[in-house]
């Protein structure tokens, strides 16, 4: 069972910690995942114009809206763009919904607008490999914008993938703090620095990729005999089975961060809802693995196509001096 853990944003709304995410879920998957998300009793949904699966989506919610008779008001769900502040659509999505929990700007940088309708990815001319990144336009833009959306058709407004240099400029530019900062964060990424100044500000931080994506071929963290041991432990100790997936979504949430792990298995949907508590010893074993240090979604050099610039400042990243940076302001 869940424990129907959820904390609260600072509008006053509250956001279930734990969330199914929809990335890399494909097209004749993603509509039967939302589905039985739903139907396990998840109701934080995290969904992203630039997976590109949004139609099926909004499929798999009104179904299941339909027969287990959810309400829209029961599940908080937020939508990710990537859209310049010139494009910042004011009302609705092609999800069908008539609002949005939360509307985050998913990352810190714009792509050249482009004149074919839904071509996401604009292209560098003559290399097709790269996207064309817009540096007239900045973050401080983006997110006056966002704060500028009507409340009715988006509950909260927030950022993804920002830093504490990103949230500062943002916040001290417009006065306006955002509600929900997502991030990736995993035991090999725990970034202190980073969820202590958001929580300070009084933003509430959700953990995308909480099992280390596997987008460059490592092994997920589930796989690691530190977290087996973990979950050995914890099953010994509560006299159920608690597994790998459901310690790392457990220590992802200690400090009250959401946590939204994506999976089209429907036994693994149902898994991961099952949430723990871990002691202070176990989630110490975790921390430990945070010395591996890894950051897997960097756009420069996992994407297709790629995104030439330096958001995080990784080794990966500073490889390419000719990247763009990200445009705090102008
Ligand atoms: N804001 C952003 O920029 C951003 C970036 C990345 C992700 N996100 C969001 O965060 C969500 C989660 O992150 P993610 O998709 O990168 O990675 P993740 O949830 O850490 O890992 C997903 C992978 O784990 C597998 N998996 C799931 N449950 C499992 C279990 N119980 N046992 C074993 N394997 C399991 C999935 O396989 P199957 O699906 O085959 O079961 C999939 O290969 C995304 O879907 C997306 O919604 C946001």
């Amino acid at each position: 069972m869940s424990l129907g853990t959820t904390a609260t944003l600072s509008t006053g709304a509250k956001i279930p910690l734990r969330g199914y995410g929809t990335w890399q879920a494909e097209p004749g998957q993603v509509g039967e995942g939302v589905y039985l998300a739903l139907k396990a009793g998840y109701r934080h949904l995290d969904l992203a114009k630039i997976y590109q699966n949004q139609k099926e989506v909004g499929e798999g919610i009104r179904k299941a809206f339909a027969e287990f008779g959810i309400k829209r008001e029961d599940v908080f769900i937020l939508w990710a763009n990537n859209v310049s502040a010139d494009r910042l659509p004011s009302s609705g999505t092609e999800l069908g919904l008539e609002y949005l929990d939360l509307y985050l700007i998913h990352w810190p940088v714009a792509f050249k607008s482009n004149k074919q309708i839904n071509n996401l990815f604009p292209r560098q001319a003559g290399n097709e490999k790269l996207v064309e990144i817009d540096d007239s336009i900045s973050i401080i833009d983006t997110w006056t914008a966002m704060t500028k959306l009507p409340k009715s058709k988006a509950r909260a407004v927030g950022v993804s993938n920002y830093s504490i240099e990103h949230l500062e400029a943002i916040i001290n530019a417009t006065g306006v703090v955002p509600s929900v900062l997502q991030i990736e964060r995993h035991p090999y990424l725990p970034n202190p620095p980073l969820i202590e100044y958001a929580q300070k500000k009084g933003i509430h931080v959700t953990a995308y990729s909480g099992f280390g994506n596997n987008s460059i071929g490592w092994p997920l963290i589930i796989t690691r005999p530190e977290v087996k041991e973990v979950a050995e432990s914890a099953s010994k100790r509560t006299g159920t089975t608690v597994t790998p997936a459901q310690v790392l979504l457990a220590w992802a949430q200690v400090g009250s961060i959401s946590v939204i792990p994506k999976s089209v298995t429907a036994s693994r949907i149902v898994e991961n809802f099952i949430e723990v508590e871990l002691t202070p010893e176990e989630i110490a074993k975790i921390d430990a693995l945070g010395k591996e240090n890894k950051r897997f979604n960097v756009p420069g050099s996992v994407n297709d196509p790629l995104w030439p610039i330096n958001i995080f400042g990784t080794p990966e990243e500073n490889e390419h001096p000719e990247f763009h940076k990200v445009i705090i302001s102008k």
